[in-house]
């Protein structure tokens, strides 16, 4: 059984690009080892994760990045069964804000500033599918070979 889990978080203050490094590269290799995949979106203060995969893979990922001190206020915005993944190509690919085109936020947000807790969950899964159309995602191990 597959699961997709959405949630939002912000950013420390502090934290370094190094930092941002440091989680993807633990990421894509527990990842790939529990057969999750998804997208990690840095906005200027927010983190969007989608993790999919089987429903014990992830809740016990998604309970461990929720006692992450490196960001806080970790909000669910959405849990759901899924048939399929939609986010298949990338054990975690990653993108920042900076690197989209402004057309791409403006479709789902009021502002260029978009606030992920302050959002529908399905507006952040909508910005999330058009965020990959868009083709910025960047791979890490994909585990279907290059895309995007
Ligand atoms: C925003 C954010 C996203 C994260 N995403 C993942 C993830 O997708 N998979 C994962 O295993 N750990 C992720 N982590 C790291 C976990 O919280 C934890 O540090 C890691 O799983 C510990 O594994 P390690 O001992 O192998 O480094 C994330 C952390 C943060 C702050």
């Amino acid at each position: 059984m597959l699961v997709r889990c959405l949630y939002a978080s912000r950013i420390l203050k502090t934290q370094s690009p190094a930092t941002l490094r440091a989680i993807l590269q633990s990421s894509r290799k527990n990842n790939t080892k529990n057969g999750i995949t998804g997208v990690l979106v840095a906005t200027d203060d927010s983190f969007i994760q989608v993790l999919e995969g089987g429903r014990a893979q992830v809740c016990q990922t998604y309970n461990q990045i929720a006692q992450d001190k490196r960001h806080s206020s970790v909000t669910i915005l959405s849990f759901e069964e899924i048939a399929q993944r939609s986010f298949e190509g990338w054990s975690m690919g990653e993108v920042t804000t900076h690197q989209l085109n402004p057309t791409v936020l403006l479709k789902h947000s009021a502002t260029l500033h978009i606030d992920p807790l302050m959002m529908t969950g399905a507006a952040v899964l909508a910005l999330l599918h058009e965020i990959v159309s868009s083709g910025t995602v960047v791979c890490g191990n994909s585990t279907r070979g290059k895309r995007g």
